[in-house]
Parts: structure tokens; sequence; C-alpha cells
């Protein structure tokens, strides 16, 4: 039989180079339901799907908090461009899970035992990133030590604020120095100096880099907020105001969570100008 010539090519020596490149033969067996429920394979590969999200998000803020370290603005920039479209795409994830009922959820929810998005590491190094540090969210990943180890690493890392904050006072901000040298490993608290810098920007800086930066940053900020209440709403409709799997009192205190803003002060600036 005559090959067409316009066809892909069909003979390989080995694997093919798609599947060297993209591993789709492992990442399509990773998948191993608890429950015979028809609806729990939706619920595992939502749930991988979103950690590979995380992924793409912890490099690409990564690659943001090191171009403001180089002081390269448009390279950082960029990467946020990146992560916010990546960011629509996770929060568009949502939607395989956001119609659950109850009686649907309950039917694979006891496989779960006591397993909990809480404990994703991927997510805490997100959270680590956005500024929201917590050296007791080490302790769930103890008994594993690669995860522990680079949990560990992020957690003295500047955050993406950090950074940007860091970025702006080389440009001649007046950023608190008891900002600057604050210590990492704890959650960042809103400044009323830092504020002020916002407002500032905010006010007369249109067009401005730290205007740019400010903007760019509550694109990411807006879209964390969304992912949190996407996340809140969708397990409200899953499970009521019953106990989380991972032993928290579930919506109540998801809602105390989806109530904060990261980034705080780029939000609170804006009744002031
Ligand atoms: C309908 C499905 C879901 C329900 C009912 C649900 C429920 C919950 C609850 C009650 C909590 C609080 C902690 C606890 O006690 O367990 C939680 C936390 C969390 N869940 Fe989900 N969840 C769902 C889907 C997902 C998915 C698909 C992900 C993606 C990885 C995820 C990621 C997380 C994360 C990261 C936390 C910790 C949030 C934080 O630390 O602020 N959840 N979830």
């Amino acid at each position: 039989m005559s090959h067409d010539p316009d066809a892909p090519v069909l003979e390989f020596g080995g694997t093919t180079p798609y599947e060297d490149y993209v591993q789709a033969d492992v990442l399509t067996h990773l998948q191993h339901p608890l429950s015979d429920d028809p609806g729990e394979m939706a619920f595992l590969v939502t749930t991988q799907v979103m950690e590979l999200w995380f992924t793409v998000l912890v490099h690409e803020w990564q690659t943001a908090a090191r171009k403001l370290r180089e002081d390269d603005l448009e390279a950082a920039a960029a990467a946020l461009t990146r992560s916010t479209y990546e960011m629509a795409s996770l929060n568009a994830s949502w939607e395989p899970l956001a119609h659950l009922t109850p009686a649907q959820f309950n039917s694979y929810r006891s496989a779960l035992g006591d397993g909990s998005g809480f404990q994703s590491a991927m997510y805490r190094r997100v959270e680590f990133l956005l500024g929201e540090k917590s050296s007791s969210m080490l302790v769930p990943h103890r008994g594993s030590p690669r995860v522990h180890a680079e949990l560990e690493k992020a957690l003295h890392e500047p955050s993406l604020y950090d950074e940007a904050l860091r970025f702006l006072a080389r440009r001649g901000e007046d950023v608190p120095e008891a900002v600057l040298q604050r210590d990492l490993t704890r959650r960042y608290e809103a400044d009323p100096g830092v504020e002020a810098v916002w407002v500032r920007v905010y006010r007369d800086g249109a067009g401005s880099v730290a205007h740019r930066l400010g903007e760019a940053l509550t694109e990411v900020a807006e879209l964390v907020w969304r992912w949190r209440n996407d996340h809140l709403v969708a397990t409200r409709r899953a499970m009521g105001a019953k106990t989380g799997t991972g032993g928290s009192a579930g919506v109540a205190w998801l809602e105390k969570r989806a109530a904060k803003q990261v980034f705080p002060e780029l939000w609170t600036a804006r009744s002031h100008v």
C-alpha cells in the first residue's frame, strides 16, 4: 500500500515523539477512582488539571518575581499576563464540579476519606507566592521529604508582592523600610505606607511603570478571588454546611478565606483616589 505523501508519518522506531514530549501515556494512566460512581472520574481529573495549572502559575510567578528582582518589568509583565490567561482557564475548570447535588457528591465523598485540597502542596506554593505565608502549612507535608523541602524553601523566599514592593522602592517610591525588611516567613499584612504608595501611583501615575505593575497585580488578585469564590460556591452546592473532609468547618471556613484579598493595598487604595 503506497503512503499518501500529504498524510502524517505513521512509523516510528520507538515511542512517538509526541509521547516522548507530552508523556501522555503516563498522564492518562494516573486516574484511579476510589468508588464505582461514574461522576468521580470528572472530580479526580478536574483536581489533577487544577494541580497542573497551579504548577504553571508557580512557574509564571517565580519568573515574574525574578524578573522584577532584575528590574526587567517587560519580562515580569509578560509572565503576569500569561498567568492571567492561565488563571482564566483554571477558573473555567470549575464547570464540571459547579453543579453537583449533595447526593451526587456523597456517592464518592466517603471514598476520599480524610483527603482534602487543603493538603495540596502546590496550592500552598501558589498562596506563598501571593504573600499568604504560614509555617504551620508545612506540617501536613512532614511525611513527604521532597514536598516539604520545596515548601520550606518557598516559605523563606520573597513573595511576588514582596518583589513588586522592592522594585517600586528601587524606583524611588516611598515603601516603608519595615515592609522591605519584613519577616518573609510570615503572612503579608496590609500597611498604610504601602497603601499611600499605591494611592499616589493611581492618582498621578497613569501610564507609568508602577501603574502598569499595579494593574497587572490587580488582575492576578481578582482572578485569585474568583477561584476562591467559585470553589466556595461549588462546595456550598455539593455539601451545604457539613464539615470538610479535611476537618474544617467547611463552607464557613472557606468563606473566611474567600473574604480576603491578596495584595490588599491595591484594593484599599482605590477608596482614596
Ligand atoms: C465539589 C468539590 C469540592 C468540595 C466540596 C470541596 C470542599 C472543600 C472544603 C470543605 C475545604 C476546606 C478544608 C476541608 O475541611 O476539607 C476545601 C479546601 C480546599 N480545596 Fe476543595 N473542594 C472541592 C473541590 C476542589 C478542587 C477540584 C480543588 C482543586 C485542587 C480543591 C482545592 C482545595 C484547596 C486548595 C483547599 C484549601 C484552600 C485554602 O487553604 O484556603 N477543591 N475544599
